[in-house]
């Protein structure tokens, strides 16, 4: 099967299990980290397709999103067998995806892992990632803004705001940074009018 014939089942494969996700990891999440993992992968000199599948299938078996993670990644190495993949290529793609999440805390052993990781991590900060954290915060039933306790813009704080000096790759550096500077705006323009919100109590 030709590499552009694989991507095309990766995809359809991938839209079977987040085509109703309303939790900010829905297709076209899956899609930005795919094409992002695929261009830093050409910057560092790693293996494009690889990191692209690897990419697309990143939060296959996250534990916060399959009731049965064991069972969706057998699933998902059995697929990349029927697909072609070697067991090689299929051990490289497990256990650079075994790596990404954040919370997990996991240092990716791979350069395909510190490069997939990169590419989920850029789309958590950013315009996207603001509008990512308040569709998460939803989904949880959590608030936007709480003065006390846990809220969507106390995520900000604990996570996305240190996401940036967390970057493995120089490519993916440059573009965090951007993000970042974007997210910090918003923030304080969150604060002023939550503070305006505050007169006359
Ligand atoms: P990872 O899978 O890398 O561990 P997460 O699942 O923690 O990353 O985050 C996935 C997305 O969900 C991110 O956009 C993140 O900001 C958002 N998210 C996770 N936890 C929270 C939270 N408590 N409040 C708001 N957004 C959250
Ligand atoms: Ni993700």
């Amino acid at each position: 099967m030709e590499q552009r014939q694989v991507l095309e089942k990766v995809e359809q494969f991938v839209k079977k299990y987040f085509n109703q996700d309303s939790s900010g990891h829905d297709v076209e999440h899956m899609k930005r980290v795919a094409v992002w993992a695929r261009n830093l992968a050409i910057e560092e000199g790693e293996d494009p397709f690889l990191c692209e599948v690897a990419g697309w299938l990143h939060d296959i078996g996250d534990r916060k999103l399959f009731k049965k993670p064991e069972e969706a990644i057998i699933v998902r190495d059995d697929f990349l067998r029927t697909v072609g993949f070697s067991e090689e290529d299929v051990e490289t793609i497990c256990n650079a995806i075994g790596t990404v999440s954040f919370s997990k805390g996991q240092n990716p052993r791979s350069l395909i892992g510190a490069i997939v990781q990169d590419a989920d991590r850029l789309d958590a900060i950013g315009a996207i990632g603001i509008a990512r954290a308040f569709a998460y915060g939803g989904s949880q039933n959590q608030p936007i803004y709480s003065s006390g306790g846990q809220s969507s813009i106390g995520h900000f704080h604990e996570k996305l705001l240190h996401l940036s000096t967390l970057i493995n790759t120089e490519s993916g550096k440059k573009e965090a940074e951007y993000r970042h500077h974007f997210m910090v705006r918003f923030l304080e323009e969150f604060d002023r009018e939550q503070q305006l919100g505050k007169e006359g109590e």
